[in-house]
């Protein structure tokens, strides 16, 4: 038996959205009340198998006709590539796009790779749009997911970054599919999509972001170091714009996905169901009993006592362990409703730091593919 399985069967905190989404009962992906559900494929720490290459491909500047030229460079994939033509015929060119076939064709990729960790892109997808969001600053009005610079280097080899360049890769086939849509828009729409097919809210959306060279990188440093303690988290936050509440729900994201040792240096999930969002996040930091585990590398994160596969990063229990953010833990682990909503808000407000909208962009709020 798979240790996921061992860990799903014996744990009492299981609920049944847990063993829906689990798929380790089921035997295979599949959609599930609305969810997207994955099957979870157990704590493998391994590499990816797939996704995480992406190849050598070459397009021409001659065969696209180019009036600029620049390199795409995340670790493992080199591509050369124009920006596109003004400003005026972008916008036209925007307006046929059909954003809900690109979210429908993301939403198809999720489970694509059944071996891909637990099954899912989704979380990866969510971090890629965090993380692409997450630079911006208020005061330089820097950063942001407008430009979407980590394509470039040094951007996409900041430390915080490893491991993303699984999620540009998958992006390039969507975008291969809609080139008029900026990578801007489509990373935000993936975080989107991930979020609303592996269950949590409607979160919505517009399009507008337009890509720039690599000398709008932003300087390494301005995504947090999850090492660091509440009043790093502050900073970090603050510089972007948010508040206390704010920064709580949003790292209410680590109900998704799993830390990777090759990436982060940490190891494991948040919770025993990661690919479902929900308020799980919070009712495992608010109730369980954290002991302290040291890690290859020297480092040390925080684990379940009665489930030491399951962890938490030294920056969430200090976060935890500060009173102003506390109130927030506790609320959303009592409230999902309350969580869903608050989150919905603040994600879309992370994904539209710093993007020039003109203001009169259509909102979407994308139909979800088990709708
Ligand atoms: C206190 C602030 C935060 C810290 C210190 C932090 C740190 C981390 C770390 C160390 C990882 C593991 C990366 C890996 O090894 O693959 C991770 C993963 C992740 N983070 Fe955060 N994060 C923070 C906030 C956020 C926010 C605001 C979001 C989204 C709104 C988010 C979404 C995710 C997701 C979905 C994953 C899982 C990725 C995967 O499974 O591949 N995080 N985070």
């Amino acid at each position: 038996m798979n240790p996921l399985r061992s860990t799903l069967l014996k744990s009492s905190r299981v609920n049944p959205r847990t063993l829906l989404a689990s798929g380790s009962i089921l035997g295979a992906t599949s959609r599930i009340g609305g969810i997207r559900a994955a099957g979870m494929r157990g704590y493998s720490t391994e590499s990816p198998k797939k996704g995480g290459s992406g190849g050598l491909v070459f397009l021409t500047l001659a065969a696209l006709g180019a009036s600029a030229g620049y390199y795409y460079n995340s670790t493992q994939s080199f591509k050369t590539k124009t920006l596109s033509t003004p400003a005026s015929s972008t916008t036209e060119k925007k307006k046929d796009i059909d954003y809900q076939q690109v979210y429908n064709d993301i939403a198809e990729m999720l489970d694509e790779d059944s071996d891909y960790d637990d099954g899912s892109y989704g979380p990866v997808l969510v971090r890629l749009a965090w993380h692409a969001s997450g630079t911006y600053d208020k005061d330089s009005k820097t950063g942001g997911s407008n430009g979407a610079t980590m394509r470039f280097a040094p951007e996409s080899k900041h430390a915080a970054n490893n491991g993303l360049v699984i999620a540009r890769d998958l992006m390039e086939k969507i975008h291969a599919k809609y080139p008029e849509i900026s990578y801007g828009d489509l990373w935000t729409l993936a975080g989107v999509c991930a979020v609303q097919e592996l269950g949590g809210p409607t979160v919505p959306w517009r399009a507008g972001r337009q890509d720039a060279f690599e000398t709008s990188c932003t300087p390494d440093g301005r995504l947090p170091d999850a090492g660091k303690k509440a009043d790093h988290i502050r900073d970090v936050f603050y510089r972007m714009g948010f508040n206390d509440q704010e920064i709580v729900a949003l790292v209410g994201a680590h109900a998704l996905g799993r830390c990777h040792p090759e990436r982060s240096g940490f190891e494991g999930p948040w919770q025993e169901a990661p690919t479902v969002f929900s308020n799980e996040y919070f009712k495992a930091i608010s109730s369980r009993n954290w002991i302290k585990k040291t890690l290859q590398d020297g480092g040390w994160q925080w684990v379940d006592k009665n489930n030491t596969d399951v962890m938490m990063l030294p920056a969430e229990i200090a976060m935890y362990n500060d009173k102003e953010f506390k109130k927030y833990f506790d609320l959303y682990a009592k409230d999902e409703e309350k969580f869903f909503k608050d989150f919905a808000t603040v994600f879309q407000k992370l994904l539209e730091l710093g993007v020039p909208f003109k203001g009169d962009e259509k909102v979407y709020h994308f139909k979800r593919t088990t709708e």
